[in-house]
């Protein structure tokens, strides 16, 4: 959407609706270009210009709703920041089932699940089932679409590939290329919207959103400025019980905290523990142990926990955000970084060749995509961009082999399911747009006498 098509100031408004409304902080997390692309999508969908579909926006609240949900970035996957799972999985949670009877975790801006999944693999690990009800888990977000894909427990290969092996086999069923996570592991995990900027969400008893022994609160501060994200922290510290724990992402340790919550370096990273006033920190959470002191686990630890270790995946997510944010140079040079630890990942390939697109290289992007569906021949996006490269390089034929195939492999997925490596697009979105392609195909060309 260009800036002439609507005042300013009408836009201005929209900006500070969202961030009054969600505390997404248009400007300063990176939103405006993202915002500018969605607003345009959305004016196109309603048949209107900007000015008018602007003043609907301001007037109507589901509306303004639609948009933010669709601003909302969902980048996660299974044991991400793996450190922190160790963590949680050595230190925190046996330290707390040693005190307690019933834990109650809660992931916070859960996207589509695969944190508080993480957490509840991680209890499946180390309590034998009968121990299980001892531990609940709650997820929430923001975004109800990412909650319904959540509940579904379906996933891409891209979002497992950092699940141990042995626990992929065990608690996921893979079925034409998904993965299917168990009943067992599901029912841990119950989901709801909460909305992080709103104080009347939480803490909350009928939510579960209260007396928390553990929150996670990762990768969505960064999107807030820094007066909502210190209304956020002084909320979550109000829905830990004493001694209760607050897992912030890497990046989120610069926010300022209230006086009850004490920060703990441990050997793995930093957590920050409810604390009342005056009270004295237990011991062991207050520094890292020495790597060659065994700790000391309650009865309860049936196996001792080991979670992968980060080789790949901060590269990985790190070119993702390069991209996203549009430094293709520092994009190409880290997915190339990324692509040396994981030479298999279909994703990584995929990246690359959306790279070499934005760069001009419409023959190198088809060969990774090429590359990609090599790898995982049912990589849905890689080959919907296959698709496009062909249509982009005039090989029609090509291109609606590629489109239709993209179809066939759409055909049994619900019209909602969100596509992995896009969090953005549903299955229905995506047959919608390869019909319209494979229609455009199908048009006499100018000039041409066929
Ligand atoms: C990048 S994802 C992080 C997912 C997960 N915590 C992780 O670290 O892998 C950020 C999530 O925050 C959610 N979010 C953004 N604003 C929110 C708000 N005001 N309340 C709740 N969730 C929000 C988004 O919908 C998105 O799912």
């Amino acid at each position: 959407m260009s800036h002439t098509q609507c005042p300013p100031q009408v836009l201005n408004e929209v900006v500070r609706r969202i961030q009054a409304v969600s505390g997404l902080a248009v400007e300063g997390g990176g939103f405006r270009k993202s915002l500018e692309q969605t607003l345009a999508r959305h004016i196109k969908a309603h048949g209107t210009d900007a000015p008018e579909y602007l003043s609907r926006l301001l007037r109507d609240d589901a509306q303004l709703a639609r948009l933010i949900e669709d601003l909302t970035i969902g980048e996660t996957y299974f044991f991400r920041h793996p450190g922190q799972f160790r963590l949680l999985a050595h230190e925190i949670l046996p330290e707390l089932l040693g005190r307690r009877q019933h834990l109650r975790l809660w992931s916070s801006a859960c996207a589509t699940g695969e944190e508080p999944y993480t957490l509840a693999l991680t209890v499946c690990r180390f309590l034998p089932p009968a121990e299980r009800s001892r531990v609940s888990i709650l997820g929430t977000d923001l975004n109800p679409a990412f909650l319904q894909h959540a509940r579904a427990g379906v996933y891409g290969r891209r979002a497992v590939r950092f699940v141990p092996p042995e626990d992929l086999q065990r608690f996921f069923a893979v079925r034409d290329g998904r993965y299917l996570l168990d009943d067992e592991v599901k029912r841990l995990v119950t989901f709801q919207r909460i909305n992080l900027h709103d104080p009347a969400s939480y803490p909350q008893e009928t939510t579960g959103a209260h007396q928390c022994d553990v929150i996670l609160c990762r990768n969505v501060l960064i999107y807030f400025d820094g007066a909502s994200a210190r209304g956020v922290i002084e909320r979550l510290a109000q829905a830990l019980r004493p001694d209760g724990v607050l897992v912030l992402g890497p990046s989120e340790h610069s926010f300022e905290r209230p006086g009850t919550l004490r920060r703990c370096q441990l050997k793995e990273g930093i957590v920050y523990r409810r604390v009342k006033e005056g009270e004295k920190i237990i011991p062991m959470l207050r520094e890292a142990r020495p790597a060659h002191k065994p700790s000391r686990r309650p009865a309860v630890v049936a196996k001792v926990i080991e979670l992968p270790r980060p080789i790949g995946e901060e590269l990985a997510r790190d070119a993702w955000v390069h991209a996203e944010r549009e430094r293709f140079q520092e994009a190409i040079e880290t997915a190339g970084r990324a692509l040396a630890v994981d030479p298999l990942d279909p994703s990584l390939h995929l990246l690359m060749g959306v790279l070499s697109d934005r760069s001009g290289n419409r023959l190198e992007a088809a060969e990774w995509f090429r590359k990609a569906l090599y790898l995982d021949p049912r990589h849905l996006l890689s080959r919907f961009y296959l698709a496009n490269a062909y249509r982009g390089l005039g090989e029609r034929v090509a291109a609606e082999r590629e489109f239709t195939a993209v179809l066939r492999y759409l055909k049994d997925r619900p019209v909602e399911e969100l596509i992995e490596d896009e969090q953005r697009m549903t299955a229905g979105a995506l047959r919608q747009v390869c019909e319209k392609a494979i229609g455009r195909l199908k048009e006499p060309v100018m000039g041409s006498s066929t």
